[in-house]
């Protein structure tokens, strides 16, 4: 083998063992191994012994270039390992700090509690004090006082949790609260008047399906004052649809009926999708919102306060329904809305 194919030879083994290094240690290991004095290279010097003068001027000469490469790199390589020491990182993993920082991911609040605190400051502005009622209610709060006595079959639209636990004496059987009417005689109680609150809370009914789920929002306004009449309620309303859908929203009352209201009315907001046209989502241009009226006397009477002296407007809606009325929001399965998939929740 001729001196340069072996110095060749060399110094490929040389570059290819230190291209491994990274650390201090193993860098001294290649360079005692090619540039020691057991060296293989000393083996290689050796057969300049038998070549004439010409001949070994020329190898001295390669050989020393080899020689010269070889320390440099392992010079170079010592600097580079010196950087990467201060940096506590292997050569692989230097930092380049001028790069663009990472961004963490934000996370933001579920569409329900950004509408129950939107709803909330709306009638903040307007004097309404948020107050919260049991969710583990009594028949008595959420029925009997409400004009629907134990079997009565209006109950049968407000499909009931009962709770296994004795049955009290005066206030009957204990349930999930299926609306939050429940609050307003308790409300009314307290004996404090006049009364201008906001009830949101948890309610639940036995059904699901698209437009139901189980457990859900709903918020209650209560008006108790002297003449309190059903312009206020349709003041508040257009106010409300303005303040939480956007100014083009218009809304109508229709007429409806519940036990505890009298005159009673369903609420509808003009659909954000077909701007009133009429489509897939809404009933000709229309959309429920959910309902009101003005309490009955005898709710007023069984809350303690006097009919003659006093009237009072209430509505209650559901925050899922009223959230998913928003302009451009279509949900064509309410039950998403808890499903906990983020693909979901993100674009809310
Ligand atoms: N509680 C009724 C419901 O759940 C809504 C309502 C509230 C109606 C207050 C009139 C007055 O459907």
């Amino acid at each position: 083998m001729s001196i340069d194919t072996q110095l060749k030879q060399f110094k490929d083994a040389f570059n290819a063992e230190l291209a491994n290094v990274s650390n201090a240690e193993t860098l001294e290991v290649v360079r005692v191994k090619y540039l020691g004095r057991k060296s293989a290279f000393q083996d290689i010097l050796r057969n300049l012994k038998d070549m004439n003068d010409e001949e070994r001027r020329e190898a001295g000469q390669a050989a020393n270039a080899v020689k010269e490469a070889m320390q440099a790199a392992i010079e170079s390589k010592e600097a580079e390992l010196e950087r990467c020491r201060y940096d506590h990182l292997a050569t692989d993993e230097r930092v380049d700090i001028s790069l663009p920082g990472f961004a963490w991911p934000k996370g933001h609040l579920h569409m329900t509690t950004r509408a129950i605190r939107d709803i909330q400051r709306i009638f903040e502005r307007l004097g309404f004090t948020r107050v919260r009622y049991p969710e583990v209610e009594w028949e008595h709060y959420a029925f009997d006082v409400l004009r629907m006595g134990t079997n009565h079959p209006a109950r049968d639209n407000w499909e009931t949790y009962f709770i296994d636990a004795p049955v009290h004496e005066k206030f009957g059987r204990m349930i999930l609260t299926p609306h939050t009417t429940n609050g307003d005689v308790r409300e009314m109680e307290r004996g404090e008047l006049p009364i201008r609150t906001m009830n949101i809370n948890k309610t639940y009914r036995r059904q699901s399906d698209v437009s139901h789920v189980p457990m859900f929002h709903q918020f209650e306004g209560l008006l108790v004052d002297r003449d309190v009449s059903v312009t206020h309620l349709k003041g508040l309303f257009e106010h409300f649809a303005k303040e939480f859908f956007g100014p083009d929203r218009e809304i109508r009352l229709r007429p409806h009926h519940f036990r505890f209201t009298e005159p009673s009315f369903e609420i509808d907001v003009s659909c954000g999708l077909c701007a009133g046209e009429g489509c897939r989502m809404c009933k000709q241009g229309w959309l429920e919102l959910g309902g009101a009226g003005m309490l009955h006397p005898d709710v007023l009477r069984a809350g303690g306060v006097d009919p003659d002296e006093y009237t009072a407007l209430a509505f209650g809606w559901g925050v899922e329904r009223t959230a998913s009325m928003r302009s451009g929001i279509n949900i064509a399965d309410i039950r998403v809305m808890y499903k906990n998939d983020i693909r979901f929740l993100e674009q809310f």
